[in-house]
């Protein structure tokens, strides 16, 4: 099993720069299967979840080729319509081949995503989407049949603006005949991401990012599409929390600021001195932290859930208590006891967790429960004195290309080691 070593004490310097979106390339690599021609991807993080799609599209029959940072996909011809159990339980996220498949098969068999370590994370909102576009939705055996001898566009509402439902109607609504208006829609940045793929592919699909999706529906295939996947605004995130937690200077390039804006707001009110240009972020962290304002997470624009445990992290020896409200998933305080074996102060009632800052954390030895939560105990070890462990099964490499090399490269004492 992995093990992150780490020996905290050492300011972080540098620059660095942010690699591409894990949350916007999986449902762009699901959407390839649209087009019916071939996908040039530029950007691409080199990621576990990454190479599970990728599997998941071969095992399809789309031809796939990878390499560096670029993925090309074939999908001219038509693919199989069913993933096997094997390949859907690797990766929770494979969810988002529902709507890709259905748009382009007239048919999906996958096996239903289990939970996982944030909470029951079920499927009814996507199914009951799909339902409304004219698909037949049945279970069977573990798996979820979706048909549909043809998908008419209608009008959908979602109940909640989950990310996952929101893009597996735009996959879904792309095949229909005539227009789907989806309102209620998340808004997230990926989601635009994957508004600009999709119609640089041929489709005809406007209001990504506000609550309102209209999708034109029949797209044509498209022979040849270019994409460059947008940068990754939690691994953004991460990297500035880093440098909260060990105190320094670090510039991020080749991100959106305004993707980040709440949680650099959350930074600066703590005392971090943050710099905006263009497409780079300047934080400098000297001395003690305040604690941070209350955090309640929220769809974007709100907080982002993804960030409650980094963020966490930086708050773990700041001066006063940090309140947050974790509203998203029922079962992402994971991280709160690994974090106190390192001296953390944390209190949980339900969905609200309550920091009072220490003076000093202790290096002991951590086992990464989730991805943001193991990236978060690696954080807090770097304002740790000592060296920590964390154990992970894959957890952080799951959505972080090489966080170990980033903060060697800013100067932390982080190795990476197979126990
Ligand atoms: C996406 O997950 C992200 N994953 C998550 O990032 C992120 O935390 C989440 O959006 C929220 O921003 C990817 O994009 C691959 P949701 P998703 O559907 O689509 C409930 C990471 O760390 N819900 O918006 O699964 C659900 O249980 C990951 O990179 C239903 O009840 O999120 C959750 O409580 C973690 N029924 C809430 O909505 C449904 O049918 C938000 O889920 C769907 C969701």
């Amino acid at each position: 099993m992995p093990v992150w070593r780490i020996v905290g004490g050492d300011r972080l310097e540098g620059a660095l720069e942010v690699q591409g979106s894990k949350n916007a390339v999986l449902p762009i690599l699901a959407a390839s299967l649209l087009t019916g021609g071939v996908t040039r991807l530029r950007g691409c993080p080199a990621l576990l979840d990454v190479d599970a799609s990728v599997e998941i599209l071969r095992g399809l029959g789309c031809g796939v080729m990878q390499n560096s940072g670029e993925i090309l996909i074939d999908s001219a011809k038509r693919p199989e319509h069913h993933v096997p159990h094997a390949l859907m339980e690797r990766m929770r996220s494979s969810v988002m081949f529902l709507g890709a498949i259905l748009a382009r098969c007239g048919e999906v068999r996958l096996s239903a995503p289990g939970g996982c370590e944030l909470g029951a994370r079920p499927i009814d909102l996507h199914l009951k989407a799909l339902e409304a576009l004219g698909a037949e939705v049945s279970h069977s055996g573990g798996e979820v049949v979706v048909r549909a001898a043809r998908l008419k566009g209608t009008r959908i509402r979602l109940d909640f603006p989950s990310v996952g439902a929101t893009e597996n109607v735009m996959l879904a609504a792309c095949a229909a005949e005539g227009e789907t208006v989806l309102s209620n829609a998340a808004r997230e940045p990926e989601i635009v991401d994957l508004q600009s793929y999709l119609n640089a592919a041929g489709a005809s699909i406007r209001g990504a990012g506000t609550p309102e999706i209209v999708i034109a529906g029949k797209m044509p295939d498209r022979p040849l599409t270019e994409y460059t996947v947008m940068p990754d605004r939690i691994v953004a995130c991460t990297l500035l929390c880093a440098a909260a937690c060990a105190g320094g200077e670090v510039e991020l390039r080749s991100l959106v600021p305004a993707h980040i804006a709440i949680v650099t707001d959350c930074l600066r009110e703590m005392g971090c001195a943050v710099r905006i240009e263009r497409d780079r972020v300047l934080l400098r962290a000297e001395g003690r932290l305040r604690a941070c304002p209350a955090v309640e997470t929220r769809p974007y624009p709100g907080f982002p859930t993804d960030a409650q445990a980094l963020l966490m992290s930086a708050c773990l020896k700041a001066e006063g208590e940090s309140v947050f409200a974790e509203n998203i998933f029922e079962n992402r305080y994971r991280h709160v006891p690994e974090l106190r074996r390192l001296g953390a102060d944390i209190r949980v009632e339900g969905r609200t967790a309550t920091v009072r800052g220490v003076k000093a954390l202790t290096g002991a030895e951590l086992t990464a429960t989730d991805l943001r939560g193991g990236a978060a105990m690696v954080l807090a070890a770097l304002g740790a004195e000592g060296e920590t462990l964390v154990r992970d099964s894959g957890h952080v490499l799951r959505g972080y290309e090489s966080l170990d090399r980033s903060l060697r490269a800013l100067g932390a004492e982080v190795r990476m080691e197979t126990d």
